[in-house]
Formats: structure tokens, C-alpha cells, sequence
């Protein structure tokens, strides 16, 4: 993939170099500005260092939910996943901010597996497999730490009978041409995607319908997944309910040169399920900003805008902002090569996911506490 490559950036692609200032005015989403997260800091303390870092970077009526928040009015969260695949740590990066924001708001989380997005999408993807992968990744989502008392986990295809009321009454305002425009579906698309985009709506307005509650919903997620949100907020009014805000982070890209990590490239992706030598041969392999040989490096330095490695210390494995910033200078004197970056990049995500793998098979015996329809 090169950079000169057009952006394409929608929920199934993204492609080419992401110009995130230009997808705000393309989506028209608000950016987050210093002012607005100086709001959020007075409710949640110490800003994550994703929101320092301006990894999450724009959103949709987040100073709504503040006012409301403020005089009184809760919200929910509300996130998901596609399960196609085994997890990677890209999708963790929103996940990992949401328990954040549910620690700071101690609030309930729907969180929805879309097996049936991924079997209508994926053509190689059979109903079965798909139901095990959403199984299988919700145990990633559990590692994390979220709670069953406050989170709420709707496996789509099992859990349907609870969303299909809702997804009518939004697929009954939603016209064709209106999705055809928001999601590009052609002739050829099949009408199972078509009606789709309904039933990921679907969770931004259940939290009503289990506790007569009218809240908000706050959606994180990366800002591939704004086309759904542009109808639900369309439609919400409509229904009755408050339009669903959304807080978008930019993409952790692969280990690759250019484009977001995705499971379709994986050998420039880190799953959560990767052995200690995957992820060392991966992370020894990736598209550093480093010189060819040491000497260069050493004389020349190198640059860690364009560095794969720099970006998994900035985006998950440096907390410390001071650290980050010796490292940079570091990089740009020569003072250190990749392979420092390397070496120390690799220890970090083999203990990071060792761990997380051992949270994950512990979360086999305690999965069905989290379903939706758990009672
Ligand atoms: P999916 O499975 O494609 O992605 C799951 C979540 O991960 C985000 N994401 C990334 N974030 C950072 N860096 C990356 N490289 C990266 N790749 C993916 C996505 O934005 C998403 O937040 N249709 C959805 C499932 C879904 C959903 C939702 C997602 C249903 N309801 C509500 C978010 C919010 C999907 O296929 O996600």
C-alpha cells in the first residue's frame, strides 16, 4: 500500500493515508478541542493519556453529554466488535478507553458482537464460525476488566429477539437511498448487509428499553464506525431518544508501512492470542523511521513520525509523556537505533499479552455473567 493512495475510510476499509483533519470536515464531526477536554478533566481527574496524546481526536456531541451529565442526567456507553477474526491490539485501543471512561462515570456498558454483520459481509464466513469468534473475542474483552454488575455483552444473532422491535423502528426511517449514500452499497451488495446498519443502531436505545431509562449513549470507537452513527442520530429523535454521542480515536497502525493494523495483513498485526516468537518476529520485522545500516543512523539519525515502533510506545506502551519525548530525541540524535526501540517494544507487548492471555482463559468460566440476556 502507498501513501499517495486516496483515503478510503468506511466501517469494512480503510485505505491510503489517513488525513485525520480532512475525515472531520468530510464526516463533519467535531474535533476535541483543548477546551473540551478540559471539561472532561474535571470529572475524570488525570486525562487518559490517549486523550493527552490526542489518539482520541474528535466527536459528536460530547459536550452534550457533559451538560447533561452535569445537571444530572447519566449516559451509557455503548461500543462493539465485528468478530471476523481473532482480536488484535488496535481494537483494543478503544476498549481499553472505555473501561476507562466506565471507571471515571461508573456506568453500564452495552457492548455488541456482530456475528451477523460479519456473516452477511465476509463471504467466506459461515453463521457458526462467526457465533464462536464473537464467544472467543468477548473473553478478550473480559481480560480487560470490565465487570459484569455494569456490563452488558448482546451477541447479536442469539440476543436478536431483543433488538428486533428496535431495528424495525429504525430501518422503517432509514430510507435505501439514504444508506446508499452513507455506506456506498451497490447492485450487487447483498440485502443482508443493506439492513445491517439497523440493528448496529440498535444498542445506542436499548438501554431504555430494559430500564424505561431516556439516556444518552457515549459510543468510543475508532472513526471507521461514524457512517452508522450519522443515521442513528438521524432517526433518534424520531424515536423519541437523545442522538447517540460518539468519542473517535485514529487507527494504531500495522507493522507494515502505512494503513491502520488490520487482521486482513496479519503478519503486521499483533493478535492477542500471538505467541511470544510471533510477536518478536513481527515486531523485529517491522517499518521502522530508522537508517539502513547503524552507521547512517548513528550519524544521520532517524525519524519516529514515520515509525511503526514509536507509534505502539505513543499509542500503548509508554505511559510516561517524558519518556516518550526522550525517545523521540533520542531517535532524531542517533543516540539509539532501532534496534533498542526493538528489543524494548517486543519485551513490553510479550508481557502485555502473556498477561492478558492468562486473564482471557479465565474468563472462559465467567463469560455467560456478561450476556444480555442473562437471566
Ligand atoms: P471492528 O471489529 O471492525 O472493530 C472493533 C473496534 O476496533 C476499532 N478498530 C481500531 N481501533 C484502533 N486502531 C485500529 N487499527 C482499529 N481497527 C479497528 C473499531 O473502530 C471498533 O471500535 N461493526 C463493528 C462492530 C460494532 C461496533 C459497535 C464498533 C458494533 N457496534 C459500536 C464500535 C461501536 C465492527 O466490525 O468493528
Amino acid at each position: 500500500m502507498s501513501d499517495e493512495e486516496d483515503m478510503v475510510v468506511t466501517p469494512w476499509e480503510v485505505r491510503g493515508k489517513v488525513d485525520y483533519n480532512k475525515l472531520i470536515r468530510q464526516f463533519g464531526t467535531q474535533p476535541l478541542t483543548d477546551e473540551l477536554m478540559k471539561r472532561l478533566q474535571k470529572h475524570v481527574g488525570e486525562l487518559h493519556p490517549q486523550l493527552r496524546r490526542k489518539l482520541f481526536f474528535s466527536h459528536r456531541d460530547l459536550d452534550v453529554i457533559l451538560d447533561l451529565y452535569e445537571k444530572g442526567t447519566r449516559f451509557v456507553l455503548y461500543t462493539g466488535r465485528g468478530p471476523s477474526g481473532p482480536v488484535h491490539i488496535g481494537h483494543l485501543v478503544p476498549w481499553i478507553f472505555t473501561k476507562y471512561l466506565q471507571d471515571k462515570f461508573k456506568t453500564r456498558l452495552y457492548f455488541q458482537m456482530t456475528d451477523d454483520e460479519k456473516f452477511v459481509v465476509e463471504q467466506n464466513l459461515k453463521l457458526d464460525e462467526t457465533a464462536k469468534l464473537a464467544y472467543d473475542n468477548s473473553l478478550d474483552l473480559i481480560a480487560l476488566g470490565f465487570k459484569p454488575e455494569n456490563t452488558y455483552i448482546i451477541f447479536d444473532v442469539k440476543d436478536i429477539s431483543l433488538l428486533y422491535d428496535i431495528a424495525l423502528e429504525v430501518a422503517k426511517r432509514v430510507t435505501y437511498s439514504t444508506a446508499k449514500a452513507v455506506f456506498g452499497f451497490q447492485d450487487h451488495t447483498n440485502i443482508g448487509w443493506i439492513f445491517w446498519p439497523a440493528i448496529q443502531a440498535v444498542p445506542c436505545f436499548i438501554h431504555t428499553k430494559l430500564t424505561g431509562e431516556i439516556v444518552p449513549s457515549l459510543i468510543p470507537a475508532a472513526i471507521d464506525q461514524d457512517p452508522y452513527w450519522r443515521i442513528a442520530r438521524d432517526i433518534a429523535p424520531k424515536l423519541g431518544y437523545y442522538k447517540p454521542a460518539q468519542i473517535h480515536c485514529r487507527f494504531v497502525p500495522g507493522l507494515g508501512r502505512g494503513g491502520k493494523m488490520s487482521a486482513s495483513e496479519p503478519e503486521t498485526c499483533i493478535f492477542t492470542t500471538d505467541t511470544p516468537e510471533m510477536i518478536k518476529k513481527k515486531v523485529w520485522n517491522a517499518f521502522t523511521g530508522g537508517k539502513p545500516t547503524v552507521k547512517e543512523q548513528k550519524e544521520l539519525g532517524g525519524n519516529p513520525n514515520i515509525c511503526t515502533i514509536y507509534q505502539y510506545f505513543l499509542y500503548l506502551f509508554e505511559e510516561n509523556d517524558e519518556e516518550l519525548v526522550r525517545l523521540s530525541r533520542e531517535c532524531k540524535s542517533g543516540d539509539i537505533v532501532c534496534g533498542d526501540c526493538k528489543a524494548v517494544l517486543t519485551e513490553r507487548i510479550t508481557k502485555f499479552i502473556l498477561e492478558h492471555q492468562k486473564r482471557r482463559e479465565k474468563a472462559r468460566d465467567i463469560v455467560g455473567e456478561y450476556s444480555i440476556s442473562r437471566n
